[in-house]
């Protein structure tokens, strides 16, 4: 067997997964989030660990510990533990839905002026690392005197496993202290900002052997000290590995809370101009683009929530098909939460449009799903627009859990939807690169042909994708249009 463990922002999940790609066991524990003020958002970096090792050990409860060669990791991104030179964080983890480091992103922009979309590949977005760690260096100076190096949510749990510090390439990338094409610290942004190379970890290849259990957490867990461990990677770049997403032209649409549309690419050479994230795969010298609709999923629950909260999504969306493309001219912007691809804007709210005194229920709904479905095809177009050609898209999570949305994304985005057998997520991308490192398969290709199972098509269909080709256009312009509503 490996373990693939996929530490969350609301949980860790564990998945044993055998030579098949099957997943024989899953286990989980939750943690809690900390948000002293609006806008922060924390978490205690050891309950991480606590939850890893619980999970672990409850995943083999059943099984010979000597049967489990190999475990990695995939991680919520951007989060920042700073350690002391004894290897204890210094203070709560600043998670990547945290938002307080608005000036420091435009400390950072106006610093690193052209280098940071040069080196970096990135806008300053408060989620990012670097902004968390200028932050702390500003207001709570006894803490940040202390540190003396930093890690990524995921590398903090491996380094409690392994005693081991490192970070892998598709976790530097979101801190935007990485040179992304070249692959290493940059020496400009840590220069800039008059931090020591040391306060770097070493950086290793997702599916890299970093060492095997300490003792102690080999004891906690359950399994032998042989384990292999390897470095794993972003959440975002595990996904994509779980899904398949390892060879040029094909893309993942994500909707769970928030949404992503993310596009391999097998080298550096597109340039999005920031306008989406471009950071390094979890496969080896490969990158991906990704643009990020905050409230996907979310916008969903809500309207469930508030319109229908006795009800099931099943029974929510019964009868939406019968309903058709443009929801009797019922329009929906996603922006609850404000939005992160294209318009980067947290004040910017949501809007239904158009409304008629014929809709029900059945039409909002239908019109939130597409709402949602024309903000990620805005990621779909930046890509298009771009010159990266979108054929074939994988999609995961809720929105691919109803046929009617998946025939509406394939619409939509007028491309092939995929949805997946058995899906899971990116801890199966973490899995992924455990067995490829333990030598299971000679690339992580040839793992995601035994593993990687898709399941139905859905081909767009050309008077529906004619209809949503319109009905963007006009969704395009209610941004603008409502900008200055609140
Ligand atoms: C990516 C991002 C989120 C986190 C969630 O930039 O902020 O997808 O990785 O875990």
């Amino acid at each position: 067997y490996v373990i693939g463990i996929d530490l969350g922002t609301s949980a860790v999940k564990a998945l044993l997964v055998d030579r098949d790609g099957t997943v024989a066991a899953e286990a989980s524990r939750s943690y809690p989030l900390f948000h002293e003020r609006s806008g922060w958002s924390e978490q205690r970096a050891d309950d991480w660990v606590e939850g890893t090792l619980e999970a672990i050990a409850e995943l083999v409860s059943g099984i010979d510990a000597s049967s489990v060669e190999g475990i990695s990791f995939s991680g919520q991104m951007h989060g920042l533990v700073l350690l002391d030179q004894a290897g204890n964080p210094v203070r709560n983890a600043i998670l990547w839905n945290d938002t307080r480091t608005t000036e420091q992103c435009r400390e950072i922009e106006h610093t690193l002026g052209d280098k940071l979309l040069s080196v970096t590949r990135n806008p300053a977005l408060e989620g990012f690392t670097l902004p968390k760690i200028l932050w702390v260096r500003q207001y709570e100076p006894d803490a940040f005197n202390q540190a003396v190096s930093f890690l990524l949510p995921k590398d903090y749990v491996r380094y409690r496993l392994t005693g081991q510090l490192h970070m892998d390439y598709s976790d530097a990338a979101g801190t935007l202290m990485l040179d992304v094409a070249g692959k290493e610290w940059s020496q400009d942004v840590l220069e800039a900002f008059g931090l020591p190379a040391s306060f770097c970890p070493p950086l290793v290849e997702s599916h890299g052997f970093v060492g095997s259990l300490l003792p102690e957490a080999a004891a906690k867990a359950g399994l032998s000290e042989l384990t292999k461990v390897f470095a794993g990677g972003a959440d975002n770049a595990c996904g994509a590995i779980g899904s398949g997403i390892l060879s040029e032209g094909l893309t993942l649409c994500s909707i769970g809370t928030s949404g992503v549309i993310l596009s391999y690419e097998n080298d550096e050479s597109s340039d999005y101009k920031g306008k989406v994230h471009f950071f390094n795969h979890g496969k080896e010298d490969a990158f991906y683009a990704m643009g990020v609709t905050l409230a996907a999923g979310y916008s969903l629950s809500w309207f469930k929530k508030t319109f229908a909260p006795t009800e099931s999504f099943d029974q929510l969306l019964d009868g939406v098909g019968e309903v058709k493309p443009g929801a009797g001219g019922l329009l929906f912007t996603p922006y609850l939460v404000g939005e992160r691809t294209p318009h980067a804007d947290s004040a910017i709210r949501a809007s239904f449009i158009g409304v008629d005194g014929s809709h029900e229920r059945i039409h909002f709904a239908r019109a939130v799903m597409e709402g949602i479905t024309f903000s990620l095809n805005e990621s779909v177009d930046m890509l298009r627009s771009a010159g990266k050609s979108v054929e074939k898209i994988v999609s995961i999570g809720g929105g691919a859990q109803n046929p009617v949305w998946l025939q509406m994304q394939a619409n939509i985005f007028d491309a092939t939807v995929v949805s997946l057998e058995n899906e899971q997520g990116p801890g199966l991308g973490a899995a992924m690169l455990a067995a490829y490192g333990c030598g299971w398969f000679e690339s992580l290709e040839a793992c995601s042909e035994r593993f990687v199972k898709y399941a139905s098509e859905y081909t767009p269909e050309p008077e529906a994708v004619q209809t949503y080709r319109e009905l963007f256009g006009i969704y395009q312009q209610v941004y603008g249009q409502t900008k200055g509503l609140n």
